[in-house]
């Protein structure tokens, strides 16, 4: 059985729900066979993928192109798509077209997009109003370090009751998960116990009702890492063995064998 949204809501305090990056088949293929629930096609995409500096540059037809990809993969997990900078920013129609274009393109169910201040609740609104799904993403946004750096958010108390107002509203227009990233962790309990929508965490401690990590650090692959992230495979290291394992053998006229 696929995942649903429905199910998502279900499990909140329920059972931890799990959520890793994807942006191709193969990939995706792998995590939704070991069980993961939500497979984002993050703008992270931009860094780890396309080596770009930040998440700024990867453009919407970049974000289906990978998203396209991975739900050929996917048969159970429930996959949820970025939607990148200035692809929604601008007004509730050029999002509306935006994700339009997302879910009619790629098979996707659910499209992302960051911030909770007003302009970006009214497009919640309309967003699902319309029939697309939408999870939230509070805390550090990327596409807004230029303005937030990419250090931890929601430290005074006037930060902490506006994330805690974003979480709530957010839910009231209809987003139907929140993504909490690197917040301290107290703040993460406090929304997560507020809101009757599901919180996923990166970075914001072990009280929210999933967690979510960039594949690529969770395996060992990314050249640098944020501080909150865990790499539980050291596949740079095992990449690097096998290739030169490869090389010495055609050297030595190993491989092939005859
Ligand atoms: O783009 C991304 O991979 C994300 C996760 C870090 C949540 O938004």
């Amino acid at each position: 059985m696929a995942v649903t949204i429905q199910q998502l809501t279900q499990w909140k305090q329920k059972r931890a729900i799990i959520s890793l990056t994807a942006w191709d088949y193969s990939l995706a293929q792998v995590l939704d066979q070991a069980g993961v629930d939500i497979i984002l096609v993050g703008d992270s995409l931009a860094m780890v993928g396309l080596g770009y500096a930040s998440t700024l540059p990867v453009t919407l037809d970049e974000m289906i192109h990978h998203a396209k990809a991975v739900c050929r993969g996917v048969e159970q997990a429930l996959v949820v798509c970025d939607l990148p900078f200035m692809s929604y920013q601008t007004s509730v129609t050029q999002a509306m077209v935006a994700a339009g274009r997302v879910l009619k393109e790629t098979g996707v169910a659910a499209i992302k997009l960051e911030g909770g201040h007003p302009r970006i609740l009214e497009t919640v609104a309309e967003l699902t109003t319309i029939g697309i799904p939408v999870m939230g993403h509070i805390g550090l946004t990327p596409q807004s370090f230029r303005i937030l750096g990419y250090k931890q958010q929601g430290k005074t108390p006037q930060q902490a009751n506006l994330l805690i107002d974003q979480a709530i509203a957010l839910e009231q227009a209809g987003a139907f998960a929140i993504i909490l990233e690197h917040i301290p962790s107290n703040l993460a309990a406090t929304i997560t116990s507020k809101i009757s929508i599901p919180t996923i965490g990166i970075g914001a401690g072990n009280q929210c009702d999933g967690q979510v990590l960039v594949t690529a650090d969770l395996l060992g692959l990314s050249g640098k890492q944020p501080p909150f992230a865990k790499s539980y495979a050291n596949l740079r290291q095992v990449i690097t063995d096998a290739v030169q394992d490869f090389a010495e053998e055609v050297q030595n006229q190993k491989f092939p064998q005859s």
